[in-house]
């Protein structure tokens, strides 16, 4: 494994992603009727952004370290999400969910590595609504599907080491969508090369009746470093779109970003 998030936690595409992902899990908090959250690549769950692979990178310095000056009002999700991941160590994704999540809810957090499942496992012991499984997301997933509570939203944001994993990733929203139609998807994906990632998300749509929406967000990076990435979700919530232009249009001057969003109304 090469991967560690700890060099990119808090970067321009994690705030977007995890302000999105506090967008929807407070959406779902809507109704009292209990919900389930999968995270199918999980990560560690917590990141010093003082510490050494954070200030090698430089990354979170120009993502969540440009937004703490944010002046209100802010969108709601925004909002919530900097008051979550503002100051201190940087939240990952199994975090922020399990610190939104009421007693009635459940977070299943899947991490295939074994150092990074066993941090996340102490990151997350405070809460019982909350299981860390150390395994393959792709594989684990549809056995989890669809949850007890027949209602919940899927993370699934893979480290995109391998060659095929958008090939990968496509066809395991395409199984997962087959047993839970009614989830709420929120996918993550980086744009390297544009055609590949248009065909990405063409591929899932065309597998995934229902709304959906992407949102792209480029920043001007340095040589070699990620600078665009996308979100795809599938079935977004009612309002998301809106807050989410909302969200973006604050994001733009903040991170010195272009954004765009689109929707396919189902
Ligand atoms: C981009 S990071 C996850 C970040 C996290 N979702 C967040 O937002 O804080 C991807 C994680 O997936 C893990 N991973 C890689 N392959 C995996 C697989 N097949 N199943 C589950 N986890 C995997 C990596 O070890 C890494 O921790």
């Amino acid at each position: 494994m090469n991967y560690r998030h700890g060099y990119h936690a808090g970067n321009f595409a994690d705030v977007v992603k995890h302000v999105a992902l506090v967008a929807i899990l407070t959406h779902l908090k809507k109704k009292d009727a209990a919900f389930a959250v999968i995270d199918s690549h999980a990560g560690r769950g917590l990141y010093d952004l003082a510490g050494e692979a954070a200030r090698k990178t430089g990354e979170a310095a120009n993502g969540i370290g440009r937004l703490r000056g944010l002046v209100p009002p802010l969108p709601p999700a925004l909002a919530a999400y900097l008051e979550l991941a503002g100051e201190g160590p940087y939240p990952g994704s199994p975090l922020i969910a399990a610190r939104l999540l009421r007693p009635q809810d459940r977070l299943v957090a899947i991490e295939k590595h074994a150092q990074e499942a066993a941090a996340l496992r102490d990151v997350l012991a405070p809460w019982r609504k909350a299981s860390v499984e150390e395994a393959d997301g792709y594989a684990r997933l549809p056995k989890l599907l669809p949850p007890p509570q027949r209602r919940g939203g899927i993370l699934m944001d893979p480290p995109f080491e391998a060659p095929d994993e958008f090939a990968r990733l496509a066809a395991a929203v395409r199984a997962a969508h087959r047993r839970f139609a009614n989830g709420i998807y929120l996918i993550w994906y980086p744009v390297k090369a544009p055609a590949e990632a248009q065909g990405f998300v063409g591929e899932v749509l065309a597998g995934c009746s229902g709304p959906a929406l992407t949102i792209e967000i480029a920043i001007d990076a340095p040589e070699g470093r990620l600078s665009r990435a996308g979100l795809l979700v599938l079935n977004p919530p009612y309002g998301f779109a809106e807050e989410m232009a909302a969200v973006l249009a604050r994001l733009e001057p903040a991170l010195a970003a272009r954004t765009r969003l689109e929707q396919r109304a189902e």
